[in-house]
Formats: structure tokens, C-alpha cells, sequence
């Protein structure tokens, strides 16, 4: 989280290509774990209305006219998927030639994308998710061999502001990444519809039923991160012998049809979309 994250030092500016939702939340975190502005560079032709506000208060350079001699030691490539190509063509020859670390958050762009448009530059490939805007994001990372030991920490610590990071150790996890914590945060949204939806058909009014659901996620999650226990354990803990939550979890858990079957096909579902999207 971005007050518990430093950044270690290193030489060089960090260009920021992509000043929306994402890198928008970065730019925060990296700026509140105490990264001096002046080493910050935003391209960005409409940031968000919040990015714009950051850049104003700390006079931060946004699309510097005179470009020639921009050499950061990170871009962090921030853009949606579909105009990643183009805005790395567009980059200056300046930042071409630095061979920057290439920090990438962009979903289905693999590591080829950015050696074809940059050399061989080093490139980590991140996949963060939603709650990153807050800081409780999930993110996993995948390293190309080129980037050393000190750009691998440098781009952990960056990522690290939008919540937790794990590294992958082979790019083809970066999908099984997707899959689970990228749209993970669907799943648990709608496990509170469905939720919902059933105190709704027992008989409850939908503004009671939709509080009652969306509460009790909301606290299970906080016991999830308060208690650091596993979340066996804590099922478990609310499960009395022959009580209400067992009933319950007798049809959650069914063999062939419980929760964890559906969850395993919908995850590789979304593991085999990721892969056709990266053309695999
Ligand atoms: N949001 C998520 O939860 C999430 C999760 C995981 C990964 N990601 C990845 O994060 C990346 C950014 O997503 P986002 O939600 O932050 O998108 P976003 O809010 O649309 O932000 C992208 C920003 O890049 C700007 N832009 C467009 N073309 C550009 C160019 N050539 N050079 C520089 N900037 C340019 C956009 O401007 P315009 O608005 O004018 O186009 C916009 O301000 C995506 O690749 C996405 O796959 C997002």
C-alpha cells in the first residue's frame, strides 16, 4: 500500500504513458511514497481530471514539447491495449535510444509487443486489478531475463503502491494471473448479487437484502485481511455441528456441483480467453 511502500533509488526519470484510471493511481502512490516530482514525466494527451490536479500541484512535466533529450530509466506503459502499438511508435527517439525498463500494466500485451516497438528493452509485465485505485489492489508480475536485479525491485516498489505484488516466474502465468486476481474482483461482486438475489427470494425487501449482502462481504473481507488466518479456518470458525452455515455449506461444497467446481471452470474459462487473446 502506497504509505508502507518506499521506492529504492535509482538513476533516472520515470515516464508515465498513460495518465488514466491506472496510471493515475500509480502516479498518487509513487508521489505519497516520496518519489521526487521533478523525476516524473507524463505523457498523456487528456489525463484524468485527478492526474491533471497532481501535475498542476507538483509541476510535474507533461508532454514536454522539447523531447530530444528524454532518456528515462522507466516507462511505464499505462495506455489501453488497443492503442498500446500506437503510442509506443509515437514515443521520441530519445526514449527509444535510453532502452528504458518497460513497466507494463496493459492486459493481453505481451512481452514481444514491447521488443518489437522498443529493441530489447527489458520489460516487466504486470497484471494489477480494480482495487489497485485504492491501493487493496492484487498485482502479478512476469520479468523478461533481461531486467536486472535492481530494475526487478525498482518495478516491485512501483507496483506496490496500487496494494500486494507476486512475481510469476513464466509469462504464460500472466493469464492464470488474469484469471484469478485480474477478474477476480467480478467474482466476488457477484457473489454479493447472488447473495443478494437469495434474501431477496426468502422474502426480504430488496433494499434490506441488498445491505445484508453487500455488508457481510464487505466484512468478511476485512476479517480476511485483519485475522491473517486462511479462509478455511475462518469458515470453519463460523460453522457450528448441525447449524444454519453447515446446511448451507452442505449445498456450497456438494462434490459435483458445489461452488469450487463452478469456480474452477469459470477461472478456466477466463484462462483460455486470456490466451486467445493473446493470439495463443
Ligand atoms: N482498470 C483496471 O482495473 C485495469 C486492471 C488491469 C490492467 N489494466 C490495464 O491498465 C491499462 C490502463 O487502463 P485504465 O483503466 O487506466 O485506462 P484509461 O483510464 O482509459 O487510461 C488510459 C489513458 O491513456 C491515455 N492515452 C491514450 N492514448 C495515449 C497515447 N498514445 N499516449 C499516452 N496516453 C494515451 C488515455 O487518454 P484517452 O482517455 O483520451 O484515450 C487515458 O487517459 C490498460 O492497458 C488496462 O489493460 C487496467
Amino acid at each position: 500500500m502506497s504509505g508502507r511502500t518506499s521506492i529504492p533509488a535509482f538513476e533516472g526519470d520515470i515516464m508515465l504513458m498513460g495518465a488514466g484510471r491506472m496510471g493515475t493511481a500509480m502516479l498518487k502512490g509513487w508521489l505519497e511514497a516520496g518519489l521526487d516530482p521533478a523525476r516524473v514525466v507524463v505523457l498523456d494527451p487528456s489525463p484524468s481530471a485527478e492526474a491533471l490536479a497532481l501535475i498542476e500541484a507538483h509541476d510535474i512535466r507533461l508532454n514536454p514539447a522539447d523531447d530530444a533529450a528524454l532518456a528515462p530509466a522507466v516507462l511505464v506503459a499505462a495506455v489501453k491495449p488497443q492503442v498500446m502499438a500506437q503510442a509506443l511508435a509515437g514515443l521520441p527517439a530519445a526514449v527509444k535510444r535510453a532502452r528504458p525498463l518497460v513497466l507494463s500494466i496493459a492486459a493481453g500485451t505481451p512481452v514481444a509487443a514491447f521488443a518489437d516497438a522498443l529493441g530489447d528493452a527489458p520489460v516487466v509485465r504486470a497484471m494489477p486489478n480494480t482495487p489497485a485505485a485504492l491501493g487493496k489492489g492484487m498485482t502479478g508480475f512476469f520479468a523478461s531475463a533481461d531486467v536486472s536485479d535492481a530494475q526487478k525491485a525498482l518495478a516491485r516498489a512501483l507496483l506496490g503502491v496500487l496494494g500486494h505484488v507476486t512475481e510469476v516466474t513464466t509469462e504464460a502465468d500472466i493469464d492464470k494471473v488474469t484469471a484469478v486476481s485480474g477478474s477476480g474482483p467480478a467474482y466476488v461482486f457477484l457473489l454479493t448479487e447472488c447473495l443478494a438475489r437469495a434474501a431477496r427470494e426468502l422474502g426480504l425487501p430488496a433494499e434490506v437484502a441488498d445491505e445484508l449482502a453487500r455488508r457481510t462481504v464487505i466484512g468478511a473481507a476485512a476479517l480476511l485481511e485483519r485475522s491473517g488466518e486462511d479462509p478455511a479456518a475462518l469458515r470453519r470458525a463460523v460453522t457450528s455441528p448441525g447449524g444454519t452455515t453447515e446446511a448451507a455449506l452442505e449445498v456450497l461444497m456438494a462434490d459435483d456441483d458445489g461452488l469450487c467446481h463452478l469456480m474452477e471452470r469459470a477461472v478456466k474459462a477466463a484462462e483460455r480467453r486470456a490466451r486467445e487473446l493473446a493470439g495463443k
